[in-house]
């Protein structure tokens, strides 16, 4: 049966730095507060009309660059943001079109922060099965236009940023590396506890002046509720896909949290009993950029160096749904 592996990733960061002293001026806030609190000092924002797809797009030609493979040889998309660039149809499709893929499949995964690692259980999946050899995988997403730049939204707009990352998942036959395991779960009870209200098709029109007037087009969060259940689960998931393998927190060599706020990073790091060198953080000049932190991060811890070919690589996530996962990769 083939197993699925990495055979190269990509990202694409908008070129615009947000720095924390600039939003001190649309928001009563501090870098000292935004640091102290997320260990965040900068985030990247679209401007002049970049599209999810646009750099989706450059994410994956960068990835495909990686993995030696001419776009044609992909055999479909999956492609994870909750800021699609239309309600309708989904980033993946114009992605496709893009990157001039024939009729190849595109499938929009919507599990927020955890997009990722849902689409790596999709597309190892799909590997596995035979079903598809090559596939993109990508993350993508634009929070900067979705946000509420003022005091009302500072405990959300100071945490999020815009970017995306790609990798091209392949089928070997090796049987010493590839995804070992990817496990993903949800908890609708908490769905309005970090969501977008509107526009919602449940109204019609679907959004309304008054719903723009009292901000329900922004999404609004309970900050220490998801945190008290990130540091949970995000550990747990940590530990589900391990013990699946007989194996402990110690033979991780790296672990790749997704990027929500450096102070849950660090906490799910102290849970696991993992050592600074190995966890790789980048919310310090990224943010939260939901569905594209863990590409982006694969993507440069694997520029960085810090994997190496048999190294145990862990992928972990938790976000808004409540939806989480993790996935452990043999490199
Ligand atoms: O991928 C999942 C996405 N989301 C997350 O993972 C978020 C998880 N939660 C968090 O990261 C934290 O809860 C936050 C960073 C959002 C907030 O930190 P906190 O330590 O939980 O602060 P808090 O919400 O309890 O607020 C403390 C104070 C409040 O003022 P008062 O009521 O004590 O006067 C807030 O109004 O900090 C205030 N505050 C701010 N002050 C300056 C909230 N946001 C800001 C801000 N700048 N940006």
């Amino acid at each position: 049966m083939p197993v699925t592996v990495f055979a190269g990733t990509g990202y694409y960061v908008p070129d615009r730095v947000v720095t924390n002293e600039e939003l001190t001026q649309y928001m009563d806030t501090s870098d000292e507060w935004i640091v102290e609190r997320t260990g965040i000092t900068e985030r990247r924002w679209v401007s002049d009309g970049m599209s999810g797809a646009e750099m989706a797009r450059r994410a994956s030609v960068m990835a495909l660059e990686a993995a030696e493979m001419r776009a044609d040889e992909i055999d479909a998309i999956v492609l994870a943001t909750l800021s699609p660039d239309h309600f309708f149809p989904g980033t993946g499709v114009f992605l496709q079109r893009e990157l001039g893929l024939g009729t190849v499949p595109a499938l929009d995964i919507r599990a927020q922060c955890s997009g990722f690692v849902y689409g790596l259980s999709v597309a190892d999946a799909w590997i596995r099965s035979g079903q598809f050899r090559n596939v993109l995988l990508v993350g993508v997403e634009i929070q900067s236009t979705g946000i509420d730049v003022s005091t009302r939204g500072r405990d959300i707009a100071v945490l999020f940023g815009d970017g995306a990352g790609a990798a091209v998942l392949t089928a070997t036959e090796d049987a010493d590396r590839g995804v070992l395991s990817t496990r993903i779960h949800s908890d609708g009870r908490h769905a309005e506890v970090l969501w977008a209200e509107a526009a919602s098709s449940r109204k019609n029109p679907r959004i309304s002046k008054e719903d723009i007037e009292a901000g329900r087009h922004y999404p609004t969060m309970e900050g220490r509720d998801v945190f008290k259940h990130a540091v949970t689960r995000m550990p747990e998931a940590v530990l589900e896909v391990l013990s699946a393998h007989g194996l402990e927190p110690s033979d991780i060599d790296l672990l790749i949290p997704h990027q929500a706020n450096l102070r849950i990073s660090q906490m799910v790091q102290r849970r696991l009993g993992l050592p600074d060198e190995k966890v790789f953080n980048n919310i310090q000049s990224y943010g939260n950029t939901t569905a594209a932190t863990i590409p982006i991060a694969l993507a440069e811890a694997v520029r960085a160096g810090r994997l190496g070919r048999g190294d145990l690589l862990a992928l972990v996530a938790f976000g808004s749904g409540f939806t989480w996962g993790a996935s452990l990769i043999r490199w």
